[in-house]
């Protein structure tokens, strides 16, 4: 098989003959061969072993066809370089011995030394780099996302903690932001140094902010590190996280390629208001997933119906998949977007006498 880039194709908004699928989350519990890794090793020991953590990765590719792979870590790996403590409990996710609630703890938090501390991880991307015949995204969690962990201590539905600093100590709260700006700007470059072919950056939980906030707290922290990555020539994707709609207008002039969207924002919405020099990602409600595959398969032609109107569309979930989800219905609905696609932009390119 020969590489397919339509995902990086996509992004730069080039023209296709398929469009690309991926899904957030596609290395993961839904799968049998995963959970049987899982009672062996923790996620955190899977990526302490490049291998298995290029294995883990590549799972998703062979068994769903989808057209890119995603690092298999997590957004808190690169925390521990901080000098963070940090489990991730089952069924609970990311949890940290001492949270960061002060200017002394904030000061406290290094540099991250990629090479020292993250090196696993340099190596999986190498490994993946050599092996695989589909682009590999890498990514970081967003500096909002990872300071409500860091803040909370562990998950949170208020992000009480975290607004509560932000709103009475701005000073340590933007202090906290350049800290983890920093820490993603440095990780990235990493990764594309050794062979990621595009980057995320998650910032999951930031639409549980208002558009004013998000402004005024997190927007000139994202614009910083999208501006210090702009002279790689690989693709970078902000996806805003769920309930992210009112944000979109505010993402204008951030100088990534592509916006994720969740799937309260029609493509053709979020389109307009984050503006035409970007790609977008998105955006099926992952739990439609539970529903029979008549459901999945109108619910994703809708989807592709607005996506394919114009170049720079990639099929993906608005979140992550949950480990309930079925491997069947995720191979057939790939096996649909690629079909179905495929007929529109055949159509499309006659009909343009192409
Ligand atoms: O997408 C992929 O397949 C790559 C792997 C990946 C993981 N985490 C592995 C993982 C990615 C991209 C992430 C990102 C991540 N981690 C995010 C951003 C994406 C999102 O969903 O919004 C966030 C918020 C986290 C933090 C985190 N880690 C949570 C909330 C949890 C879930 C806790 C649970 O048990 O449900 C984790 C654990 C985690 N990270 C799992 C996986 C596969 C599940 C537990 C496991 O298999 O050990």
């Amino acid at each position: 098989m020969s590489y397919n880039d339509n995902f990086i194709k996509a992004c730069r908004k080039e023209q296709v003959d398929t469009l690309p699928v991926w899904y957030m989350r596609q290395a993961g519990r839904y799968d049998p061969d995963y959970r049987k890794i899982k009672e062996k090793y923790s996620l955190l020991e899977i990526c302490q072993q490049p291998e298995l953590a290029a294995e883990v990765t590549m799972m998703p590719i062979k068994k769903l066809g989808v057209d890119a792979a995603i690092l298999y870590s997590d957004i808190m790996n690169p925390v521990a370089s901080l000098g963070i403590d940090f489990d991730i409990v089952k069924d609970v996710g990311p949890v940290i011995h001492t949270p960061v609630r002060t200017a002394q703890d904030v000061e406290r938090l290094r540099p991250i030394d990629v090479e020292k501390d993250l090196s696993h991880i340099i190596q999986t991307i190498r490994i993946l780099d050599k092996e695989l015949e589909v682009p590999l995204i890498s990514f970081a969690g967003a500096p909002f996302t990872i300071a409500s962990y860091l803040i909370e201590g562990r998950p949170s539905k208020s992000y009480i903690r975290t607004k509560q600093l932000m709103y009475s100590e701005p000073a340590v709260w933007f202090a906290l932001m350049d800290k983890l700006g920093d820490m993603v700007i440095t990780y990235l470059r990493a990764h594309i140094a050794a062979g990621a072919k595009a980057v995320q950056v998650f910032d999951s939980w930031v639409g549980a902010l208002s558009p004013a906030d998000f402004e005024v707290y997190v927007l000139p922290t994202m614009k910083r590190i999208f501006q210090e990555l702009s002279d790689l020539k690989e693709p970078k994707i902000y996806f805003p996280g769920v309930s992210s709609g009112e944000l979109l207008p505010y993402l204008r002039g951030i100088q990534a390629d592509v916006i994720g969207l969740d799937w309260r924002v029609p493509i053709s919405i979020g389109r307009e208001r984050v503006g035409d020099q970007y790609a977008v990602q998105g955006n099926l409600d992952p739990y439609i997933l539970t529903a029979p595959m008549s459901v999945i398969e109108k619910q994703a032609k809708a989807i592709i119906d607005e996506g394919i109107q114009k170049p720079g569309y990639i099929f993906n979930l608005g979140h992550g998949l949950f480990p309930e989800a079925s491997l069947e219905k995720l191979k057939e609905l790939t096996t649909f977007i690629h079909t179905y696609s495929r007929s529109v932009l055949t159509q499309q390119a006659e009909k343009s006498g192409v």
